[in-house]
């Protein structure tokens, strides 16, 4: 089983390429502490919508600084897509091995005993790379990983937005089952989704 200190000190570990999209290569792998201008770049270039969508403490480099210096720190793994050469990361895929306690209430509430088995999940692509099959090429990569951290089911992080259709049948098509509704902070609806990486079509 992987630990974050073992992955923070061998990325190459969890590295994978990915075929070409729209005429680029792109690999999947850790953040790392070497990519705060490059993490910075990405979350600038979100646009309104995507910000609305997955929401992030900033969009600047003292954000992309932060959630570097958290690499290994906190129970949380980020993964990005980047291309190569051109060495521009068009996603950030978050994968939290602990849970929150609301996540642990609602999820009760809807008849689900969640444990330290769960992991919870946040995928954001670079606005050109959403809409091309790009979140479903990589889900089984995130499911590996899940399952190197001993994760059997995948929540996702902060459910997502009711009126997120896109996010939806994503989940949906890659074997995310709805679980309930809940009412954030500001009122806004979200779903709360669950994948079962033991089932067939969570691999
Ligand atoms: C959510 C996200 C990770 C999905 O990855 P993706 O690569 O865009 O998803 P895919 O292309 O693999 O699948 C999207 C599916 O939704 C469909 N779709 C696209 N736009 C849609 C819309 N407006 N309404 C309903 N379905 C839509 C696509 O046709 C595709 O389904 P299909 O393969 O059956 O045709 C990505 O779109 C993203 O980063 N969005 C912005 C941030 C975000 O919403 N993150 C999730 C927060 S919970």
């Amino acid at each position: 089983m992987f630990t974050l200190p073992e992955i923070a000190g061998d990325p190459s570990r969890l590295t994978r390429r990915l075929m070409r999209i729209d005429g680029s290569d792109v690999i999947f792998r850790p953040l790392t502490h070497a990519d705060p201008e490059l993490l910075a770049s990405f979350l600038a270039g979100l646009s309104p919508e995507s910000r609305r969508l997955s929401t992030f403490d900033g969009y600047d480099l003292a954000t992309a600084r932060e959630l570097c210096d958290a690499i290994a720190r906190y129970d949380k793994l980020r993964l990005v897509l980047e291309e190569v050469p051109a060495g521009r990361i068009v996603g950030l895929l978050e994968l939290s091995l602990d849970l929150h306690p609301h996540d642990v209430v609602r999820f009760r509430e809807a008849g689900i005993q969640l444990s330290a088995t769960d992991g919870r999940f946040g995928p954001t692509l670079a606005d050109d790379y959403q809409g091309k099959g790009v979140g479903t090429q990589i889900l089984p990569l995130i499911a590996d990983v899940a399952r190197g951290f001993g994760k059997r089911r995948i929540i996702l992080l902060g459910g997502v937005l009711a009126d997120n259709a896109r996010a939806i049948r994503y989940y949906r098509k890659n074997g995310f089952q709805a679980v309930g509704s809940f009412a954030g902070t500001n009122g806004v609806r979200s779903l709360d989704m669950i994948l079962d990486l033991d089932l067939p079509s969570g691999q």
